[in-house]
């Protein structure tokens, strides 16, 4: 079997990476690895991050892929030079808020552990009219699958405070927040902007260059492996990739 491309969030947020990724890349074989056990990482500190995504690591890496897809902002701004440091053979692409595209001012909607990192200050500090705006229930809800509408209420409680013509655009600065676009267009009324797309085309050409892309016509597989792997948080995963293997 040829190698895989492992693809890592915390939780379910992941998978709207993974779902950019196939449809660039569709002979591709993924697999997606959630440390659901732990999720949400947003609200932790940055060392217990580091900590839970190196271990998650460990695992992802025994497992020989040919690239690892760190699909969440989170811990790209936490630490994904330590996770590049841990595995040097292996390529390790990070996602970051989309904040460049994104016509400004812009809101960047993140998670509180995104918002306190040094490497996501440094890089908000270099684009002027990008506005930090910190959530911190919203990446759970969607982790526990609130319904919509509690969590359209909680951001429209949380937006409650700016002036939405003072922007011209939002950032959804986590990829939990992509699974649930509708809720956050609905609360706020922007233009969104993700990087998922952004970064599959990059992966993309970073593979195509080391003549490391699957080719041929059948479609790849997407496996599914979680730190709790429970029957109902298979159910809840599988759904949202409409259907995968554990
Ligand atoms: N989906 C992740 C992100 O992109 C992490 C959310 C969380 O675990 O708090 O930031």
């Amino acid at each position: 079997m040829s190698k895989q491309i492992a693809v890592f969030d915390s939780g379910v947020g992941g998978i709207s990476t993974l779902k950019e990724m196939e449809k660039l890349m569709p002979a591709e074989d993924f697999v997606y690895y959630a440390d659901n056990l732990n999720a949400p990482y947003g609200v932790r500190s940055h060392d217990e991050i580091r900590l839970l995504a190196l271990r998650s690591m460990d695992k992802i890496a025994a497992a020989n892929p040919k690239a690892i897809v760190v699909a969440c902002n989170t811990v790209t701004e936490v630490c994904i030079g330590d996770i590049r440091r841990a595995y040097p053979d292996v390529p390790v692409f990070g996602l970051q808020p989309a904040v460049k595209p994104a016509p400004k001012r812009t809101l960047v909607l993140v998670t509180e552990a995104t918002a306190s990192s040094a490497a996501f200050r440094e890089f908000v500090a270099r684009h002027d009219g990008a506005y930090v705006f910190p959530l911190a229930e919203a990446a759970g809800m969607i982790e526990r699958g609130e319904s919509d509408g509690k969590l359209t209420e909680y951001l429209a409680e949380r937006f409650s405070g700016i002036n939405k013509a003072e922007f011209s655009s939002a950032v959804l600065g986590c990829t939990h927040y992509v699974l649930k676009k509708r809720c956050f267009a609905a609360a706020l009324g922007l233009p969104l902007y993700d990087g998922n797309a952004g970064l599959a085309k990059h992966v993309a050409g970073a593979l195509a260059v080391k003549n490391l892309l699957a080719r041929g016509r059948q479609k790849g597989g997407v496996r599914i492996n979680l730190s709790d792997c429970s029957t109902s948080e298979f159910a809840k995963y599988a759904a949202f990739c409409g259907g995968c293997a554990p």
